[in-house]
């Protein structure tokens, strides 16, 4: 045998037995995959092809939309607790999501990353980025530590944040 049929042999053997892993619920619909968080099924007259979401978006299952795929602060992976390895780009750790500053004392901007680029957001006066859910809040909601409050009026002067 010759090594191009036996590689051929071996792509073939491995393609059937991930295409077997996944035995669709229903004919039609996407499902989770049961161990990583960002990795679907999309089910077509029952046959399944996996899918990803977009880097730093999640699974959600009970979303209604057609994109299923969301903000982590949206969904919650209980025992999905795998996801692919991150594309990071300048200020964006992952493709797409929001992020903190990556200075930890800089607590009142953020970045909105879409596809690895990421836009400049500042907090409205006195109100810091919460990570967990993806938006401004009372520093005793958002929770961070180690914020310079010296530096966020300066970032306040510079970009004439309004003040409260
Ligand atoms: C806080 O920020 C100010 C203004 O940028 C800077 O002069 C100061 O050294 C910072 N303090 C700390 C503890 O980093």
């Amino acid at each position: 045998m010759n090594l191009s049929i036996v590689l051929c042999t071996i792509v073939i053997g491995i393609s059937h037995l991930t295409n077997g892993q996944f035995q669709c619920p229903k004919k039609n619909g996407q499902y989770e995959d049961p161990v990583q968080c960002d990795k679907f099924y999309q089910c077509k007259d029952g046959m399944a092809t996996t899918k990803l979401c977009p880097d730093g978006l999640l699974f959600h299952p009970l979303n209604r939309k057609v994109n299923k795929c969301d903000q982590p602060f949206n969904v919650d992976c209980g025992e999905r607790s795998e996801l692919q390895n991150p594309h990071p780009s300048y200020l964006c750790p992952r493709r797409n999501g929001y992020f903190a500053h990556p200075e930890q004392k800089v607590c009142n901007i953020f970045y909105n990353c879409i596809e690895g680029d990421g836009a400049e957001i500042v907090c409205p006066s006195g109100l810091d980025f919460d990570e967990y859910a993806g938006s401004c809040a009372w520093p005793a909601t958002a929770g961070r530590s180690g914020c310079n409050e010296s530096r966020r009026h300066e970032i306040e002067r510079r970009l004439h944040v309004p003040q409260r």
